[in-house]
């Protein structure tokens, strides 16, 4: 039973790669419902077998084959816009002009860059989270926001019964530049922008790999039945008290000209954010005026945004330069005619892949639009058709790698083509040999990215088994390399080889296998020889290892070339054996989670369950924060404590939900 569970998990995950990853199903999707069925009364059945990460799972672990749709109860709307200063008098001209008097106000709060959501409150519980979608029907697409830790998903306080709060899911700057240089370093294509990063992320499958990537939401938009709020002010407020996050910079103007105030204070200090906004919204505070003021077809006539302008520019495009990363990946790069943006002298930008050039049906010579959004790299956004020549060609994309002249490769389904020439290809053996001094790989001391430049130019390193047959006279040749720094280098070098084999693994830099893999892979398979010999199998069988990172493992260990690489890096003495002392694990079901025990148990004493909560690879945490994943609770449990998991949103266990859990 337990083998055909497991076959189950491991064949529906296959297929969930190929239908939504490689756009390539290999069944049906009624043989895929008919597994899927097949498992849900498995696993009801044999609750023993319980996995947090089954594909069956609801929240925090659910495959949303189909997003459901929802018809909003009130259409959701879009709003008046304009760049202008002008058109915004004009604006505040009609409203007046409607009411007759100048006795209103507005709040003015920053226009959010991210998608909105309309969310649905019953008796105090989130009961469906919607997308925009087409304004009048949308996707529900709850278990995915639920992974927002800022929002509340329990209302506290008073609140009323039923209830729509909408409002903007984002990405902060800084967890999206992460989030790009994880991709970086596991050979996967980049985000353009938080604001696609955030769109795509509620749309995933599987709402555990939403919850790896951290959103946020503020909510800005109260619907009632009610009507005991009157003014937008007080839903801020009262949407404040039942503990859902509002902006704090949401403002009172009594004229247009505080609005203008407003606009000119956010348009220089925008850049001083966490996140993206791309104006301010501008609306008419007292429900009553808002009901007289009604709506157009389109927008509510109380409320318009203010964009603010993305400077662009028209340049030439001189060429198209073709640049090669780490990982083989070819990313194309546009040669402009310098042109002052915002400041500062453009000649580059990034056109991503091929696909983007044929979208844009971009040529040399062609007159292209720059533009410099939230993001700092400028993108080319489009073509200016009535400049161009008509004797232009279009672009042909290189079909060989620009460094190492290999016929390039791209994968069914893959954005980027690549240079296969791994071993070879200058800018991947250099990028490997920068990965493998990283940080977080073998940190190095005294190494950084330009001396491997100058090391690989020399002809002294050609691979990261290399670095560790430099002498002393070899590095003193350098460039501006003094004596100290050079004993530092071949200290650090030397020291290195003490680095434990997780982080080896990692330097290694094999494709998908990241920082987290890598601890997984050496937890699993204790030594290289293991890790060699494992078969596709069995690394699906390891918790977090999908389709694509058992391909990528399997496929380094057959090229010779690694295998002799390694070889001559264990002669060097490094670390391929995983010495750390483990416990046995029973299971890894509670993998990277942190439990918090509070209370007196009937069954166990609170040091065996903090035992159980080990053996099945959990965390034990003292106190509840935002990072706990549940709480387990016996009797007498501190009122404190659980209003902070409910605050928290933190899932609450007993005894004996606990126990059926790890199959006790
Ligand atoms: S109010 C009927 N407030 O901008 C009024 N919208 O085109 C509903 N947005 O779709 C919208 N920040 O996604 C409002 N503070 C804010 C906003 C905001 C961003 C987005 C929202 C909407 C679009 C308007």
């Amino acid at each position: 039973m337990k083998e055909r569970i497991e076959y189950l998990r491991q064949q529906l995950s296959i297929h969930n790669y190929k239908y939504y990853v490689l756009a390539e199903p290999s069944i049906s999707d009624y043989e895929f419902d008919q597994l899927l069925e097949e498992l849900t009364k498995l696993e009801k059945e044999n609750p023993q077998y319980f996995d947090l990460n089954s594909p069956t799972l609801k929240v925090g672990g659910a495959i949303n084959k189909n997003f459901e749709n929802f018809t909003h109860l009130y259409p959701m709307l879009s709003l008046g816009n304009t760049y202008s200063e002008d058109e915004l008098k004009d604006f505040d001209d009609r409203i007046f002009k409607q009411l007759g008097h100048r006795d209103y106000e507005y709040i003015c709060e920053l226009k959010f860059d991210g998608l909105s959501i309309s969310l649905h409150y019953e008796n105090g519980i989130l009961a469906r989270a919607v997308t925009r979608g087409d304004g009048t029907k949308g996707d529900v697409v709850t278990d995915n926001v639920k992974t927002i830790k800022a929002l509340n998903t329990k209302l506290i306080g008073e609140y009323l019964e039923t209830l729509e709060v909408r409002g903007e899911i984002f990405m902060h700057r800084h967890a999206f530049d992460r989030l790009n240089q994880q991709r970086e370093l596991e050979g996967e294509s980049l985000f353009a922008n938080p604001r696609n990063v955030a769109s795509g992320t509620l749309k995933l499958q599987n709402s555990m790999d939403v919850a790896k990537r951290p959103l946020d939401i503020y909510l800005y938009h109260l619907i009632e039945n009610k009507e005991t709020i009157k003014t937008h002010f007080d839903s801020l407020t009262a949407m404040k008290n039942w503990g859902l996050k509002i902006s704090e910079h949401s403002k009172k103007c009594n004229s247009i000209e505080a609005v203008f105030e407003f606009i000119k204070y956010w348009g220089k200090e925008k850049q001083h954010l966490s996140y993206d906004i791309d104006g301010v919204v501008i609306k008419i505070n007292n429900y009553n005026q808002r009901e007289e003021l009604g709506f157009t077809a389109k927008s509510p006539r109380w409320a318009m945004a203010y964009k603010f302008k993305t400077e662009d520019a028209c340049t030439k495009l001189l060429s198209i330069d073709y640049q090669v990363g780490r990982t083989g990946s070819i990313t194309p790069v546009a040669n402009l005619q310098p042109v002052l943006l915002l400041g500062t002298t453009v000649k580059r930008a990034s056109l991503h892949n091929a696909n983007e050039i044929e979208r844009l049906d971009i040529r040399t010579g062609d007159f292209v639009y720059v533009e410099k959004g939230g993001e700092i790299i400028p993108k080319i956004t489009g073509v200016n058709m009535e400049k161009r020549d008509q004797n232009l060609l279009p672009n042909t994309y290189i079909t060989h790698c620009p460094e190492c002249h290999t016929a390039l490769v791209r994968a069914d389904g893959e954005a980027n083509h690549y240079c296969p020439n791994e071993d070879e290809c200058p800018p991947q053996v250099v990028g490997k040999i920068q990965h493998f001094i990283f940080r977080k790989a073998m940190d190095i001391s005294g190494l950084g990215e330009e001396t491997i430049q100058l090391l690989y130019a020399q002809g002294l390193i050609k691979n990261i088994a290399d670095l560790y047959d430099l002498k002393f006279d070899d590095v003193i040749r350098l460039e501006r390399m003094a004596e100290k720094s050079a004993q530092n280098l071949i200290d650090g070098i030397k020291t290195s080889v003490d680095i434990p084999y997780q982080r080896v693994l990692f330097g290694l830099g094999i494709r998908y296998v990241g920082e987290t893999v890598a601890k997984k892979l050496a937890a699993k398979f204790k030594t290289i020889e293991l890790l060699k010999n494992a078969t596709y199998e069995d690394l699906l069988s390891v918790d977090e290892i999908g389709v694509r990172i058992a391909l990528s493992i399997v496929q380094y260990f057959k090229n010779q070339n690694h295998i002799d690489l390694i070889q001559r890096l264990k002669i060097a003495g490094l670390q391929f054996v995983n010495t750390a002392k483990e416990l046995v694990l029973d299971s890894s079901m509670l993998a990277g989670k942190s439990v918090v025990i509070s209370g007196i148990f009937s069954k166990y004493s609170r040091d065996e369950i903090k035992q159980m909560v080990e053996i099945n690879g959990g965390k034990n945490a003292s106190g509840i924060t935002s990072k706990t994943d549940f709480v387990i609770v016996g009797e007498n449990m501190g009122p404190a404590k659980l209003e902070k998991a409910i605050q928290l949103k933190i899932s609450v266990l007993n005894e004996d939900d606990f126990l059926q859990m790890i199959g006790k």
